[in-house]
């Protein structure tokens, strides 16, 4: 759906942040800002501001900044176009229909039908389970002790030993065998008719992050029952395994920050009864990038919580990997002495368990904690084979100092001597082709961090100057003629300044409007900086001219390096360097003074 520039900013404008955000979270009004602790990352004192005049929010402590809509995307967890819906209800502004073509007419309105077919199967085996017939499920579930809060909230059921009687009802709901079979709840074949996916399991209803049951899982009540342990439902045209996850749909809301991956629908369940309402499970197949990139639209810490036993540890590496492909983290939880997460709860509560999470193993220790598993360290041969490995798998670290702090941890851990693995991996990344190592041990990661290149610094001026014309808007008519937004060279910089300048001339700068030109949350957390960063504090007016100045000389001399560096090839940077020498001579001689 496509809004207008105009009503986006209508439906900004009519809604105040800090009445919006107060509907959320308990602000505290402190100065010419309202404070409160950040929602988006825990934290004990407060450092998430929100601002009126600006109609911006910022957190000092995460970093996540924003406008009103950026706000409710980020906590809601939806699209621009759900925020926007949410904020013109809100605000009593009607939205324009969106149109559409016939045919995604048809398509939707038949995913609506698959969809109602489901639900209807779910109340009903959900009925099932209240019944005489469903006692032996119940009593599964007893055994397993679940409450009957989290029986409803996952709204698990029956299957009844006759399967007729689903169809029978669903018949009588007005659905027929065509769409039954279409959702993967019945199959028709010569000889036996049409005959239902489930019968006589315990029924546990799949469903999207939109809270729709989109397919089944059902789990059979005996050890001495026939057939798998687990059947799913097909995938179908509303059930696509690779990008759903089990418990998703509680999990997004969440505010812990992170996601816990399990391997099964029990383990979601058991880890929700206790509070650890961000468990998920993939369904019945093996994690994808497709549920990866689910995930990341919510966090990118990822803690795994798979079997502890042989498969389990097999499932994780491969998560691990695709989380990593994803550039996302992974943590293991470790499980032992149980199996799997609701064994361990059951056993050792809530308390134990958060303490596992607390401690989870990072991956790549975890990885090579497992590979040791499969050498004898009492052979020489297989112990030098161990390192060899470990120092392959070192070479994939592209950053020195993540590289380099990986060595001494794995150093340290498995007593082999710092200076020998990294020679280790220096002759490993000389034989492959991985990741050279400097010759030279980077002393401090801070320290081989801190020393900006050339663009950094130009970025950083950039940021700067224009959150010194944020605060200063007056200054405006002072400085423009000797820079323009081409001068940014940083693409985002330099479409604020646009912005900005034109603000300023009309005569009102609007700080959310402009955050409101990024669609990308990410440009937009870094648009909402520029009028949130402090500036340093200085003593006096002269001090603060003085900074002023050079901020504004060093932006336009990165330009002019810029330009003059690209003159060669591009015909319009000349022009750009020879406007810039001369703005510069005149800069150079030229004092601005803040009044
Ligand atoms: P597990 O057998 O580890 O499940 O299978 P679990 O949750 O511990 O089962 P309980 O505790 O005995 O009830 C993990 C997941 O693998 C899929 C299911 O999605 C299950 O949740 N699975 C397992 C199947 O699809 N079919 C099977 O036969 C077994
Ligand atoms: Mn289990």
């Amino acid at each position: 759906m496509y809004y207008s520039e105009e009503l986006i900013e209508e439906v900004r404008q009519k809604n105040d942040i800090v009445d919006v955000i107060s509907g959320y979270v308990r602000l505290q009004k402190k100065g010419s800002n309202y404070m409160c602790c950040c929602p988006f990352h825990g934290e004990k004192t407060p450092s998430f501001s929100v601002n009126r005049g600006r109609q911006i929010y910022k957190c000092f402590g995460c970093g996540e900044g924003g406008n009103v809509l950026t706000f409710v995307m980020k906590y809601e967890n939806c699209s621009f176009p759900e925020a926007m819906k949410i904020l013109a209800d809100k605000a009593g502004v009607t939205l324009p229909q969106a149109e559409y073509s016939e045919e995604a007419r048809q398509k939707e309105s038949r995913r609506k039908r698959l969809l109602e077919v489901n639900k209807e199967a779910a109340k009903f085996y959900y009925y099932q389970l209240r019944t005489e017939r469903g006692a032996k499920a119940k009593e599964y579930l007893d055994k397993r002790r679940l409450s009957e809060e989290t029986r409803k909230n996952f709204g698990l059921g029956y299957a009844p030993v006759r399967g007729g009687e689903l169809l029978d009802y669903l018949h009588g709901k007005g659905y027929d065998d065509d769409l039954i079979r279409a959702v993967g709840l019945a199959k028709t074949d010569e000889k036996r008719g049409t005959t239902t996916q489930f019968w006589n399991r315990v029924m546990f209803p799949i469903q999207d992050i939109g809270g729709r049951v989109i397919g089944f899982g059902g789990r059979i009540m005996g050890d001495s029952d026939s057939g798998p342990k687990y059947l799913n439902s097909p995938e179908t045209e509303i059930f696509d395994k690779s990008r759903n996850l089990y418990g998703m749909n509680y999990a997004k809301s969440t505010r812990t920050g992170n996601i816990i991956l399990c391997e099964g629908y029990m383990d979601v369940i058991s880890m929700h009864q206790a509070g650890f309402t961000q468990a998920v499970a993939s369904l019945g197949t093996a994690f994808t990038p497709g549920q990866a990139g689910l995930i990341k639209k919510y966090t990118k810490d990822v803690l795994l919580a798979y079997d502890s036993d042989g498969a389990g540890v097999k499932a994780a590496l491969r998560a691990i990997g695709i989380l990593k492909s994803a550039g996302m983290s992974g943590r293991i939880i470790n499980m032992s002495p149980y199996k799997d997460p609701d064994e361990f709860i059951k056993n050792l509560g809530r308390e134990a368990f958060q303490e596992r999470i607390d401690n989870a193993e990072n991956s790549f220790m975890f990885e090579i904690r497992m590979l040791e598993r499969e050498f004898n360290m009492e052979d020489p041969e297989q112990k030098t084979n161990f390192h060899n490995q470990i120092a392959r798998k070192l070479c994939d670290f592209s950053e020195d100092v993540e590289r380099e702090n990986y060595i001494e941890a794995i150093a340290d851990k498995y007593h082999i001597g710092f200076e020998n693995l990294r020679k280790l991996v220096v002759n490993m990344a000389a034989k492959t082709g991985g990741y050279a190592v400097p010759v030279e041990r980077p002393r401090s990661g801070v320290q081989s961090r801190n020393k900006n290149t050339p663009e950094e610094s130009a970025k950083k001026v950039q940021r700067l100057f224009l959150t010194w014309l944020s605060d200063y808007p007056q200054l405006y008519p002072k400085i423009k003629n000797y820079i323009t937004p081409e001068d940014f060279t940083v693409e985002l910089y330099a479409k604020v300044a646009q912005r900005m300048f034109d603000d300023i001339e009309k005569g009102s700068l609007n700080p959310a409007g402009i955050i409101n030109m990024f669609e990308d949350e990410n440009e937009q957390s870094e648009a909402a900086s520029l009028f949130t960063t402090k500036l340093p504090e200085l003593d006096n007016d002269t001090e603060k001219e003085k900074a002023f100045n050079d901020i504004l000389l060093s932006v336009k001399k990165n330009s002019f390096d810029y330009y003059s560096a690209k003159s060669g090839v591009d015909i319009t940077a000349l022009g750009k360097v020879i406007e810039g020498r001369k703005a510069l001579e005149e800069l150079s001689k030229t004092h601005i003074s803040l009044k």
